[in-house]
Formats: C-alpha cells, structure tokens, sequence
C-alpha cells in the first residue's frame, strides 16, 4: 500500500482522505483551518511535513488561488507528485503546474465528477491529464477514490473536460428549473412531473452522437426540428412563463441565440447551429 498526503479537508478533501485510509493507504492530512480530522489519517502540523510524508499529494482546496498559497509552504516538491483535484480553468492548471515544476515536483491534474457522498463508489469519476509518467505510477492509488481517466499530458485538459460537461449540467438544471417552476407555479403535481421530465430528457439525449457529427462536419441540415419553427415557438414559452408569474430568465439567452441564428440566414438549420452561435 501506498502513503498519500491529503490537504485540504473541506467537504470533498475529508471525502477523498477517508476513502484512502478506507483502502488501506497510510494518509497524511494538512488542512489550513485547525479541527478538522478524519479517523484512521495522520494530522500533519504543516504543509510542509505533509509533502514532506508522502510521495503522492493530493490537493483539494476551494480555488487554485489557495492552492497557490499552499505551494508557498510546502518547501521543496522534488520526488513528489502533485496532483491538484481543486476546480479551476485549464490556464490556472497549467500556471499550478509550472510553480509545481519550478519546485521540483511533477503535476497531474484533476477534475472530480462526482459530489462526495459518490467518492469510492459505484459512477464516480475523476478526469486526470498533465504527467503521463507520474499518472501511470499513482493510478492504483487513485482507482481508489473513483474510476481514473487520463485525458492527456495538456495539464489543462482535465480542466477543460471537467467545465465542458459541468457547463452541460448547469445548462441542463436551468431548463430543469424552469420547468419544476411552471408545473408548481400552476399548481400542479410536482412530484408527478419529475419521472415525464427525466424521460424527456433523456430521449432528448439520444440525438447528441448526431449532433457531434453535425458539429464535425459543418452540415446542420436538419429534417427534425428548423431553427425558423424554433424562433416562432419561442416567444410563447416567454409569455407562458410570465403569464405564470416567473421570470423566463433561463430561456432568453436560448432566444437570442436562435434569433441571430436565424438573421444570419440559417433559419433552415438545425438547433445544434447554435453551437456555431456561441463562438465569439
Ligand atoms: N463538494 C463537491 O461536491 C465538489 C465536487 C467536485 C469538485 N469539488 C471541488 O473540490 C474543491 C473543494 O471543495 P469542497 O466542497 O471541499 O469545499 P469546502 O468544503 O468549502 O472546503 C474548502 C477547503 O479549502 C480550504 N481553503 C480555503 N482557502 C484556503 C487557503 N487559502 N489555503 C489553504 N486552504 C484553503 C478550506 O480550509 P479551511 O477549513 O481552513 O477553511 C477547506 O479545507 C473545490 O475546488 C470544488 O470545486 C467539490
């Protein structure tokens, strides 16, 4: 078994350091604030002796600033692998692996999917990228915490992938939202709702791998659903949504992309377009 440093024990550092201990890992803790404690884990008095206890350190702090700030107190990184599972954009990871490369050590990346109750279980995932070499040398230790998935020795990939998919699910809860908004502010069943929600959603969902390929190819002829009709329609989910006392807030940044969408001549095509629309 391994020895693996933890700092940081907010909600998901605390998660992560008890799923190494629960795998038998010797696991050093560090966290800023004293108090926090996780059983079966050594508590390190300083960052720099829990670098200092294992080959393997893990960083799960509340933004890659902290995470910065740590690396000022961990003293030398040479012979350590950091990996940095702290949410941040693919620049700040790899500005994180540049100070951790001037300190001597080597940098993986990591974008966790998935909330702390799912750490150690069953449809947890953790993207990694950035040292390919230090990732294979660790990656029994961190199949521990959740399925590993090395996307590639960008350090900034992790990141990117994590935020692609977070930005589909906070696009996905808006609609969500919006829609458990109508059905209540009507007085309707909730609870009732949810189930016809979920599996419209989902079959929605089966038309992505056809969207891919519309995104590849530049081609979004469409014999589904016109961004012309889509434009028409709009307008009624608007007045829907104030007629029910909301504010259609989710739904009007959709709008504006189909309408210009549409003023560029490309009513004909399909929503998946809009893909286009987003470019700056
Ligand atoms: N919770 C989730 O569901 C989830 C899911 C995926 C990814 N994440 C990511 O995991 C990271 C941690 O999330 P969390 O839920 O554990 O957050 P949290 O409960 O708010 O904990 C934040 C941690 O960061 C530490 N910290 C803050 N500023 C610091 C500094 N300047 N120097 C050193 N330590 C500092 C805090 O230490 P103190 O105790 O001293 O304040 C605490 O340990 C975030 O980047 C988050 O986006 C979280």
């Amino acid at each position: 078994m391994t020895s693996v440093t933890v700092i940081g024990l907010g909600l998901m550092g605390k998660a992560l350091a008890g799923a190494f201990v629960r795998a038998g890992h010797r696991t050093t803790v560090w966290n800023r604030t004293a108090g926090r404690n996780v059983d079966g884990a050594e508590h390190a008095t300083d960052v720099a002796a829990a670098v200092a206890a294992a080959p393997l350190v893990v960083v799960c702090v509340v933004n890659n600033d902290a995470v910065l700030q740590v690396l000022e107190e961990a003293g030398s990184l040479a012979g350590r692998v950091l990996v940095n599972l702290t949410n941040g954009t693919p620049a700040q990871a790899r500005e994180v692996a540049a100070r951790v490369a001037e300190l001597g050590g080597r940098y993986v990346d990591g974008g966790i999917m998935a909330v702390p109750q799912m750490i150690a279980g069953p449809g947890a995932l953790v993207l990694y990228s950035g040292s390919a070499e230090a990732f294979h040398e660790h990656a029994a230790t961190l199949e521990a915490l959740a399925q590993a998935r090395f996307m590639g020795t960008d350090p900034g990939l992790a990141a990117l992938y994590d935020l692609a998919l977070l930005s589909g699910m906070y696009g996905m809860f808006g609609g969500v939202f919006h829609a458990f908004a109508m059905v209540r502010a009507a007085g309707e069943d909730v609870r009732g709702f949810a189930p016809m929600l979920g599996a419209w959603l989902s079959a929605m969902m089966e038309g992505m791998p056809e969207q891919a390929e519309q995104i590849v190819s530049g081609d979004y002829a469409t014999d589904v659903s016109a961004l012309a009709m889509n434009q028409l329609a709009m307008p009624n989910f608007v007045e829907a949504a104030k007629e029910l006392g909301l504010r259609p807030d989710v739904l009007l940044p959709i709008q504006r992309l189909i309408d210009r969408a549409v003023e560029a001549g490309h009513g004909a095509d399909s929503l998946t377009r809009l893909v286009e629309m987003i470019k700056e």
